[in-house]
């Protein structure tokens, strides 16, 4: 299975292609078959261009620089430059990494010369004294040679090689993984970083070794897993499904995982956790493994760490950093290795909110020409401009402008495209589309120079990078071209295809899997050893833990945590204020449209620019960027596919928000309707509340100005004058839930727990009380205040 169809608010709708017989056969934004031919021709083609300068000014070397057309390799006068030196290991990286690309294009030939070239390459396979990162080097080289492999070999493939191939892909891959798992062998069976390919863990000097992160301790296990089912081995899924294990064993009580530790002793290095750099592929590969091995305890792990994630870390438009022990938001940036995430939300079928996070991809990118490798959603200017002189202000500008892109560079990173084809596969909307056509574009002019394409240093002057990292080739361009690629072979197959995390495309036919259930082996002593001794250390921990040294005890009662919550920073205005049920204009272009088919996105969702709105002070253009406009609104593709019936924005809200936690021993099991209330015996877990004040004159979340009938269904005398019933006087302020553990509750709904049980529980409703009170409504109060659908029933 490709993808899995979540319930969607998209997905309600549909993509009728329009092949109008009068229109030119290529009329840009109609996306009619020609067209998408002609975009998917146009990929290639840059893709070649790309390719074939690489393979007569880069080969052998690992890369070939776009600007000045040299090869670009490891730097073998310095080997602390890890930042080269953990992805090039002199062994062709981009001619390995590439190969499944031009599988994908159906192109057998070239594929088959490229192979050829790869046999010719490594006589002596990888017995290179390169020190490497085992990570990278597993999603790039192990990854890059199975699938290709995979290719070679299947028959139900164009590019199948039949008798002409003997395999030796597996071969190399195979000798790539037994250069890297001894970076297993440590007392706590996580892996080291970093290994030498020849010289093994010799050599490693102990700066080298001494942090990984937790993307990089757990995701081989996926390339791993697939080379012990095509070996037979069980070896090479054994270790690094052991070391994932461990690795999800070192999370939080909240399940939220931090982000590096120290491999040998297992000790946390940095605390936060989010969904970027450094543990982007634990999710990816928990679910991914999930699903391509049918293996039940990891999808546990994919659903309890995506559990908290939602109930921590998620805001409207993107996922925050937490501290992982707390929850509470640790770092007011996000990083564009996050942008992945939409795509792994539509394989788990969540696609509602992978549209959301997508958007703030979409626009990141009309900002900034790329996503910045890393964002602040906060403004950093909290100083006023000194308004001396012009050029004191411009200065500042500037400055500001910079801080809000702590890392400013662009290497042409893939994360953006491949959720926006996984959005285009589960909705078929034509704006991911566009936003294809429009990054297409950007590769046939701002990112394309003599030998290939290069990145963007930093965004906010536009310098540009004269790099081309192997994930170009093998991931950006090949999510390109899938997007418009409607008839590949990979969108029409019954395997279980999965895409790797650097987009190789990995699948297990049936006799594979019936021939390892049967036949596996695991008779390499070392490893056989290695394993059995951390089951026998684990099992010693959990035999102390048992008998009390160092278990910790989770406090009982309540904890609560009510503040003033900061991410909508933008201070909306007295001038909107003042303008009562007028939605703030859509930014759209004015002539008629075509009346029969719509992008749901343009035309329906009524929140597309409220990122623009709510960030507007962060989401400033950089002058690189100034004169070019918005992707979703260029006027062709708008004037095509929105409804300008039916499109319209939604006020922005303004009114506080507040969050509140509450803390008591057990575990959660919210109930959620139909309708989207939520029903809930016990109070026990945590609960990660979100609300608003409502006050009349304000605008709520919903986007509605508040009256003040929401004052009236309060039994408000009773709350505010307890001892003057006579009293009539409404408040002038109520609370309002308007999410629970991270997922919004859709207007109206609402919040109840059961009376007798919460009160029949001492534990519940002394602590209840202490938060609460109730009022005849039966709405629980917060500060004597009704919070006006949190009820007891
Ligand atoms: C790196 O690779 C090149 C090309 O294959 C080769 O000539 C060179 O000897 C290698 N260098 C080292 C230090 O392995
Ligand atoms: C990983 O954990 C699962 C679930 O607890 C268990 O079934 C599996 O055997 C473990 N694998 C290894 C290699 O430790
Ligand atoms: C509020 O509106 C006024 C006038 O329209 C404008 O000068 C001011 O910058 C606005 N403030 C914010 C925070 O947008
Ligand atoms: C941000 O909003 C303010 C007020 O609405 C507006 O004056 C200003 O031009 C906006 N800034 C940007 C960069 O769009
Ligand atoms: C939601 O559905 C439940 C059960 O069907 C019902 O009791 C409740 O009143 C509904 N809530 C709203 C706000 O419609």
């Amino acid at each position: 299975m490709l993808i899995s169809y979540g319930v969607s608010l998209l997905s309600l709708l549909y993509f009728v292609v329009c092949g109008d017989a009068n229109d030119a056969r290529f009329a840009k934004y109609s996306f009619n078959r020609w067209e998408l031919l002609e975009y998917r021709s146009q990929v290639k083609e840059l893709f070649y261009f790309a390719h074939d300068n690489y393979l007569t000014k880069g080969y052998p070397f690992d890369e070939v620089r776009p600007l000045s057309c040299v090869p670009k390799g490891r730097n073998f006068d310095d080997i602390g430059d890890t930042i080269t030196n953990d992805v090039l290991g002199n062994f062709s990286a981009t001619l390995i990494d590439s190969l499944t690309t031009i599988a994908i294009f159906n192109d057998k030939q070239k594929f088959q010369d490229m192979i050829e070239l790869v046999r010719d390459s490594f006589p002596r396979k990888f017995d290179l004294d390169s020190t490497i990162q085992v990570f990278e080097t597993t999603i790039r080289i192990v990854g890059g040679l199975i699938s290709s492999h995979l290719y070679a070999s299947d028959p139900s493939k164009s590019v199948y090689l039949g008798s002409e191939y003997d395999g030796f892909l597996l071969d190399l891959a195979r000798d790539m993984a037994d250069r890297l798992l001894p970076a297993y062998l440590t007392t706590t069976g996580l892996p080291l970083p970093r290994i030498n390919l020849r010289y093994g863990l010799r050599s490693l000097t102990a700066d080298l070794v001494a942090e990984n992160n937790v993307a990089a301790m757990a995701g081989p296990m996926f390339e791993f897993t697939i080379l012990s089912y095509l070996t037979g081995d069980e070896k090479y899924a054994a270790v690094t499904r052991y070391a994932m294990n461990k690795t999800w064993s070192l999370r939080s009580e909240l399940d939220l995982l931090p982000m590096s530790f120290n491999p040998k002793t297992g000790q946390c290095y940095s605390h936060f956790t989010g969904i970027g750099a450094s543990i982007d592929s634990f999710y990816e590969y928990a679910l991914k493994g999930a699903i391509l091995f049918d293996d039940a305890s990891l999808y546990e792990i994919w659903r309890d760490s995506y559990t908290a994630l939602v109930s921590n870390c998620k805001a409207d438009w993107f996922y925050v950093n937490a501290q992982s022990s707390t929850g509470q938001l640790s770092a007011p940036w996000i990083d564009s290795l996050g942008a992945f995430f939409p795509g792994l939300q539509v394989l788990a079928g969540d696609v509602e909110d992978a549209v959301f996070k997508n958007m703030m991809s979409l626009k990141l990118w009309n900002t900034f020409g790329g996503l910045p490798e890393r964002w602040q959603f906060r403004s950093a200017a909290t100083l006023q401009p000194a308004a001396e002189s012009p050029q004191a202000s411009k200065d500042f500008a500037a400055e500001h402008q910079r801080l809000n892109v702590p890392l400013e560079w662009y290497p042409l990173r893939p994360e953006f495209i491949e959720s926006t084809y996984f959005l285009y596969r589960a909705t078929k909307d034509p704006f991911y589309l566009n936003i294809g056509v429009e990054v297409l574009e950007s590769f046939r002019t701002r990112f394309k120079f003599a030998c290939g394409f290069g990145g963007i240093q930093d965004v906010i002057t536009g310098e540009v990078q004269d790099r081309m990292e192997t994930f170009v080739l093998s991931e950006t361009l090949k999510y390109l071209y899938l997007l418009f690629d409607e008839d590949n072979e990979l969108h029409h197959t019954r395997d279980n295809m999965i895409f790797s995390t650097e987009a190789h495309p990995m699948w297990l036919k049936r006799d594979v899997i019936k021939k390892y259930s049967q036949k596996k082996r695991f008779d390499d002593q070392l490893y056989l050893r290695h394993i059995e001794l951390r089951h026998a250390e684990d099992a010693r921990i959990a035999a102390r833990r048992a008998k009390g040294f160092f278990g910790r005890k989770r406090l009982a009662g309540l904890a609560k945590s009510f503040f003033t919550e900061e991410l909508r920073a933008a201070d909306i205005n007295a001038s909107q204020e003042a303008q009562p049920n007028q939605p703030p204009t859509c930014p759209r272009a004015t002539t008629e449209t075509y009346p029969w088919s719509y992008s749901a996105t343009l035309s329906y969702f009524d929140r597309l620019f409220e990122i623009d709105y709510i960030y507007n002070d962060t989401l400033i253009r950089p002058a690189p960027m100034a004169a070019r406009g918005s992707i979703e609104i260029r006027k062709g593709f708008y004037d095509r596919w929105a409804d300008s019936r039916r499109s319209f924005c939604r006020l922005p809200p303004t009114t506080d928000s507040f969050e509140l936690i509450l803390d008591v021993p057990g575990r959660s099991s919210p109930v959620r309707l139909a309708n989207g209330s939520i029903k809930c015996k016990s109070l026990s877990g945590r609960w990660k509340f979100r609300g608003e004040k409502l006050q009349p004159g304000k605008t709520d979340v919903y986007g509605n100005r508040i009256t003040t009938s929401p004052f009236q269904v309060a039994d408000c005398r009773n709350v505010f004058r307890p001892n003057d019933r006579s009293d009539p006087r409404t408040p002038i302020l109520l609370y309002r839930l308007t999410a629970v553990n991270g997922v919004a509750l859709p207007r109206g709904a609402t919040v109840v727990f059961d009376r007798q049980h919460v009160l029949r529980n001492p534990e519940h409703s002394r602590t209840l009380y202490d938060l609460f009170g109730c009022n005849p409504q039966n709405q629980l109060m917060l500060d004597s205040t009704p919070v006006v659908n949190l009820y007891l029933s």
